[in-house]
């Protein structure tokens, strides 16, 4: 883990893909009012639903995604996850077109204020940590940039005690509950968007304020379910296609789970979370 993963005020990320500089480059970035932002823990369903802002966006610009001036959301070249990449990013998407799309592991207090200051809409993806560290497990396992684990319970020992890139679950959440009376702050689950994928948009889109028809929503909903995603993985997100689309389910938890390993983590999301709304949010 040591060589894999270096440590940026007290939370751990791999160091193949971000760095000190990037970091110290982001304090000073400059958000956009109308900047689209995806924030979400790890495992949480972010790539998902990154697919659908893209392509709300571009619908509702009567765009197709990818096309000139639909945004910079799927130019490959930008790596989407703001705190990703090298510390010149900052100033090339300078250069980008409204709306520009940015996703986010980060705790809130480690984004740039300026999202804060200028009123920036944030997206809050949450999802049940059982189904987060479960997932998490096997991404570590087939990546390299992740340290691999030889068993499920070396690997839940680090979940629990924020050994893990991007750092603890419950402490993301417990920094995100702080603002989710935020009127800029909308906050969606993975397993309500399982559920019913054409309500989940229409109330995103109505939140950034996207206009769209009823079939442009479920022509959406039919091309970003997990099959027809998973299908396109090696077109969309190369090597890390196969692993990344896993399972796409809910309570996928219950293959590695002991009933002991349960408990403690119920323990742990009522310790860190339990009476906040944040936690009425997450579907146990
Ligand atoms: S990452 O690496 O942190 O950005 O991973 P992230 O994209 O947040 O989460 C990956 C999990 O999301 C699942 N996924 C989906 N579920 C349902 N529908 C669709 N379309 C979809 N796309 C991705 C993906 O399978 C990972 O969950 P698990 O449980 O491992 O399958």
């Amino acid at each position: 883990r040591d060589e894999l993963m270096f440590s940026y005020k007290g939370i751990l990320y791999p160091i193949t893909i971000c760095s000190a500089e990037a970091f110290k480059a982001l304090e000073s970035f400059e958000a956009r009012s109308d900047d689209v932002i995806l924030a979400a823990y790890p495992k949480s369903g972010t790539n998902w639903l990154r697919r659908i802002l893209i392509d709300l966006i571009a619908i509702s610009q009567k765009k197709t995604p990818g096309e000139e001036g639909s945004g910079n959301a799927e130019k490959p070249e930008e790596i989407p996850y703001l705190e990703v990449g090298d510390p010149e990013k900052y100033e090339r998407m300078t250069k980008l077109p409204s709306p520009r799309f940015m996703a986010t592991h980060l705790y809130p207090e480690n984004l740039p204020t300026s999202i804060f200051r200028n009123k920036v809409k944030i997206l809050l993806l949450i999802r049940n940590p059982k189904d987060v560290a479960t997932s998490f497990f096997h991404f570590s396992n087939g990546v390299a940039i992740f340290p691999s684990y030889e068993t499920w319970d070396d690997f839940f020992t680090d979940f629990m005690s924020k050994k893990v890139a991007w750092g603890s679950y419950f402490d993301h959440l417990a920094e995100w509950n702080k603002y989710i009376d935020n009127e800029r702050i909308i906050t969606i689950s993975y397993e309500e968007l399982k559920e019913d994928p054409i309500l989940g948009m229409k109330k995103i889109a109505s939140f950034f304020g996207f206009s769209l028809c009823e079939e442009d929503f479920s022509r959406i909903a039919k091309n970003t379910t997990f099959k027809a995603m998973k299908e396109k993985s090696s077109e969309t997100h190369g090597k890390f296609g196969d692993v990344l689309f896993r399972k796409g389910v809910v309570g996928n938890w219950r293959d590695v789970f002991s009933e002991a390993q349960n408990e403690e983590m119920y323990r742990k999301f009522q310790d860190s979370l339990g009476g906040t709304k944040m936690a009425a949010k997450i579907k146990y």
